[in-house]
């Protein structure tokens, strides 16, 4: 059923800084795709059928812009490290497991399920290097309704050798059979080029993945300007760049002609958060990461001012949990210490920028999701709050607000990707 009239508490952004709430609305929605949010239903939509959800919130289905689905099986560990260390420690042997299609398949399983029953309705996601493994990765996310984008890894240099690819040649050869195969197979999973980052991929293997990216017409995820050790070694691995974001672009993997998602960004100078907005590249805004692996604090409503486009993201397992809802919460907290330790200049984050982030921010990088304005794919989540008991009635914003501090994917009670029902 793509046809049908939903009714409750609907909640949108009407810009990046302002929510939208509209009590007893009901949105429209024709061929999987929204007509809108009415107090009144147009004569012509009337005959639809009525899904009647009363007092409960209805909230754009939300964009998971950045996480790693293979280390789903260890989040909540290995918090203890930075960024380097905690790669080469703890998550490098775990993505080695991958090789072993048993194991993929049981981690997968689990991955997938919490991720359908959480308030994530899309998402960018990166795999391991291996084929197979991510094939079957995007198999059970095919099957699971979800919409995402999924990246077979690459990395060839600097890594244990149980995760590094033998050869650029190699690595751009699975990657070239995989873009095959994936074309025309899912109707709902589509791949992204995911070079792991630019310390892990040597110039040959970069300039490849541009060949393919120009043949085969797809995104392209990686890494940025996260923690200092990193964009140090970048500069002495591309001496030739003016700043780690320049390194992507002279690589020609930088937005621009085509659509790029660059994780983090927390420490991007001002020359790099400039080409970022020319080149409408997506920021992954990951706040729980950048404070588990002591990476610091994005300048996200500076980044949103500017007109850059920002989502949000889990980055599991740097990040612990896929509960998006979480992710706000996080993202605001991280910006009132940066605006308290660090610079007074950018202001912290609102309520209303985080759910901008959360909902249409990231949603915009498929296309129209995000909203419930007329032509945006129906995506939604319906929030049951009742067990989140309080001793009076509340306001709609107030029921918004704290579901955002103390919800988790049991107060989801039902949940719509491009117009079609999971649960
Ligand atoms: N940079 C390169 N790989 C990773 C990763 O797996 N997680 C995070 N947070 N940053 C990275
Ligand atoms: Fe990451």
């Amino acid at each position: 059923m793509r046809d049908f009239l939903i009714r409750g508490v609907i909640c949108q952004s009407r810009d990046p800084f302002q929510i939208s709430i509209t009590e007893q609305g009901t949105v429209v929605v024709t061929d999987g795709v929204s007509r809108g949010v009415f107090t009144r239903v147009p004569e012509q939509y009337q005959g639809l059928p009525l899904l009647d959800f009363r007092d409960q919130l209805i909230l754009p289905g939300m964009t998971d812009l950045h996480l790693h689905a293979p280390q789903y099986s260890f989040r909540g560990l290995g918090m203890d490290m930075e960024l380097l260390d905690w790669l080469n420690t703890y998550t490098f042997p775990e993505e080695a497991k991958y090789r072993d299609l048993e194991y993929a398949d049981r981690a997968y399983d689990v991955f997938v399920r919490h991720l359908r029953r959480s308030v994530t309705t899309r998402a960018a996601i990166f795999a391991t290097v291996h084929v197979p493994a991510t094939e079957l990765l995007m198999d059970k996310l095919e099957a699971s309704g979800l919409i995402t984008r999924v990246g077979k890894v690459n990395m060839d240099r600097n890594c244990s050798d149980a995760v590094r690819e033998p050869s650029a040649e190699q690595s751009l050869r699975d990657t070239e059979a995989w873009l095959r195969a994936a074309a025309g197979r899912y109707q709902r999973t589509a791949p992204i080029l995911t070079p792991r980052f630019i310390p892990t991929c040597s110039d040959e293997l970069m300039h490849g993945l541009r060949r393919l990216l120009a043949e085969y017409g797809v995104p392209v995820q990686s890494h940025l300007s996260e923690n200092f050790g990193e964009i140090q070694w970048v500069r002495e691995l591309c001496p030739e760049s003016r700043f780690y974001g320049d390194a992507y672009r002279q690589f020609g993997l930088f937005g621009g002609d085509h659509k790029c998602i660059m994780a983090h960004c927390v420490h991007s100078g001002e020359e790099e958060l400039q080409l970022m907005r020319d080149n409408g590249v997506w920021v992954a805004h990951s706040p729980e990461s950048n404070i588990n692996l002591s990476s610091g604090v994005a300048p996200v409503s500076r980044m949103l001012r500017m007109g850059i486009r920002v989502g949000l993201a889990s980055d599991l397992a740097a990040g612990s949990s896929e509960n998006l809802l979480r992710a706000m919460m996080h993202a605001i907290q991280a910006s009132k210490l940066r605006w308290r330790l660090q610079d007074q200049s950018v202001p912290a984050l609102t309520l209303d920028e985080a759910f901008y982030l959360a909902t249409a921010g990231g949603g915009s990088f498929f296309g129209k999701v995000g909203k419930f304005d007329e032509g945006c794919e129906f995506d939604a989540v319906v929030m049951d709050d009742a067990a989140l008991e309080h001793p009076q009635p509340l306001s709609a914003r107030d029921r918004l607000e704290r579901l955002v501090y103390l919800a988790d994917e049991r107060c989801v009670c039902a949940k719509f990707v491009g117009g079609e029902r999971l649960f």
